[in-house]
């Protein structure tokens, strides 16, 4: 099982920007970062990047895992084969792709039988306390108003983090928290460490940022 102190996880999601082979240019800049600092990055491409990417050799997971069998199931994006793309984890039930309770349970048991990483997303602290249940590697909190405003959570409800490092820790405390929306340079991210968060989720602050390699050169020279 891979284990990440203070990841910075990078999400492409499906941003006109990472289209077609710039998805592998941006994974590449990752990688010079990485081996250059040795940094926790995690990049999360889009399931039909996933085999490409993971030859850069840069920490890869899936956006989103789905609980469908092995075998005859079509369409559906499930551990097993991303795992065997590269993937070494997913995220799960993120804001922009929920699914039920169950199926969060499932996966997390069936991710963590394949040696893969779960970040299980919560939109605010009710869901994350539902979600401490299922003691996922980490726990993600993500207020939806803020993704992609460039307000980051750290300044503008720096309290939902402390909040869910109190709540998170005194039901599971094992699960690391992360925290994302709105991160855009180093200052969100140190913010966020100080206020207990174990690492971060960003997405347009990297994926529509001038420069690949500074920002990430950025945002990971605050991480430990
Ligand atoms: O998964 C991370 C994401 O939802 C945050 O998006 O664009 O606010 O960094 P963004």
């Amino acid at each position: 099982m891979f284990t990440f102190a203070n990841p910075l996880v990078i999400n492409l999601k499906n941003y006109t920007e990472i289209s077609g082979d710039n998805s592998l240019k941006i994974a590449e800049e990752a990688r010079n970062v990485l081996l250059s600092n040795h940094k926790d990055i995690i990049i999360a491409p889009p399931p039909s990047s996933i085999m490409a990417l993971s030859k850069t050799k840069v920490p890869i997971i899936s956006q989103h895992v789905d609980d469908a069998p092995l075998g005859a199931t079509t369409g559906f994006t499930i551990p097993e084969i991303v795992k065997s793309h590269g993937a070494i984890g997913s995220i799960i039930n993120h804001s922009e792709h929920k699914i039920e309770h169950s199926q969060i349970s499932n996966l997390v048991k069936r991710l963590r039988e394949l040696d893969m990483i779960s970040i299980v997303c919560a939109d605010d602290l009710e869901e994350l306390k539902a979600l401490s249940q299922f003691s996922p590697d980490y726990l993600a909190i993500e207020p939806p108003e803020l993704i992609g405003k460039g307000i980051a959570v750290s300044k503008a409800n720096p309290s939902i983090i402390t909040n869910s490092v109190q709540m998170v820790k005194s039901i599971s405390p094992t699960v690391k928290i992360l925290c994302g929306a709105g991160i855009v340079d180093k200052i969100d991210v140190q913010k966020a460490l100080e206020l207990g968060a174990e690492g971060v989720l960003i997405s347009s602050g990297v994926v529509k940022s001038a420069s690949w390699h500074n920002k990430i050169l950025e945002l990971s020279s605050v991480l430990n």
